[in-house]
């Protein structure tokens, strides 16, 4: 019999191409209709035996930075059991009997509270990760439901491409994206808390109607029509967003004047994106906001791509 020593699952960021929030909700949710798309900036979670007498679960977590630059801030990332990939673990334990502990290890490219649910993506991963390490062999329907579990962003990650989510985010139908769409994300020095920036967003529109999917955008994403894409991209967070960080203003300005085909605040922010018309469209924007005084780096990235794949 072989013993499985490490696993490694590779996940991607995500993107919001619409945002729709509709009012805040009796459990401090909001409606969403939310369209996710994978981008190709990777995270790698690897899980290993962690060699404590501890039972199930995780008992230990390190990250490194991937070295996709100095704004992916590895060392905001929590390396205790308030980190989600740490919870995610200590989920599937609960669920399926205490097991060997593991020691969760995070190479990061994502940047962190950058509005690219890259802590969603972690813990989606380890819990793809977890599920192969312990032979647990749960299929993708009971690991969705625990992703829901675990946040609203945590779904998708598992599934990657691109999807609509509804409910408060975690109700995933697949979407179709002919085509290779080429990303800029322009990322801020400081992180936004995103039950700030929804906070903010009730301030700023109290009695919003209920959130509707936009047509036109799913069309454009299904002829693969990036011109289309451009100009139906929308987030109801970005005045929130650009409330809390005026800043990003200029930053979306500087994608703008450089022919961004869109240029929108990513999620709950502060990360910036921008869609181009080829790769190297997407150098010369990135060239561009990087001039921004809020950016403090950009990177590009195309999607869409699949989800969590173990390596
Ligand atoms: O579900 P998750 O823990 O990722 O959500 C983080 C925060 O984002 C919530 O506590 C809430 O303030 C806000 N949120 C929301 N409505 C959603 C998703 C998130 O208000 N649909």
């Amino acid at each position: 019999m072989t013993t499985t020593t490490a696993v490694t699952v590779r996940v991607p960021a995500k993107v919001n191409l619409q945002l729709a929030v509709g009012p805040v909700r009796e459990d401090g949710y909001h409606d969403l209709v939310n369209v996710f798309h994978a981008v190709a900036l990777f995270d790698e979670v690897t899980v290993t035996g962690a060699r404590t007498r501890a039972t199930g679960g995780a008992a230990g977590l390190s990250a490194e930075d991937a070295g996709g630059g100095p704004a992916s801030h590895v060392d905001r990332v929590p390396l205790d059991a308030s980190n989600l990939a740490w919870r995610a673990a200590d989920l599937l334990a609960r669920e399926s009997s205490a097991r060997e502990p593991v020691h969760l290890h995070l190479r990061k490219a994502i940047p962190v509270a950058g509005g690219m649910a890259g802590g969603s993506a972690d813990a989606a991963a380890a819990l793809v990760a977890c599920n192969a390490f312990w032979g647990i062999g749960l299929g993708r329907e009971r690991l969705l439901n625990l992703a829901a579990r675990l946040g609203s962003d945590v779904a998708f990650p598992l599934v990657g491409g691109t999807a609509v989510g509804t409910g408060r985010g975690e109700v995933l139908a697949p979407a179709r994206c002919a085509g290779r769409l080429h990303w800029v994300f322009a990322l801020s020095e400081g992180g936004l808390s995103t039950p700030e920036v929804f906070g903010a967003y009730d301030r700023l529109r109290p009695g919003a109607p209920a959130p509707r999917g936009d047509p036109a955008l799913m069309a454009a994403l299904a002829e693969g029509d990036a011109r289309a894409v451009g100009a139906a991209l929308s987030n109801d967070l970005q005045p929130a967003a650009l409330a809390l960080r005026p800043a990003l203003a200029e930053t979306l300005e500087a994608g703008r004047a450089a022919g961004a085909l869109g240029a929108f605040v990513s999620g709950s922010g502060p990360t910036c994106a921008f869609l181009a018309e080829s790769a190297e469209h997407a150098d010369r924007i990135a060239d561009a906001v990087r001039t921004a005084p809020d950016c403090a780096h950009a990177v590009t990235a195309h999607g869409d791509v699949p989800g969590a794949t173990v390596v």
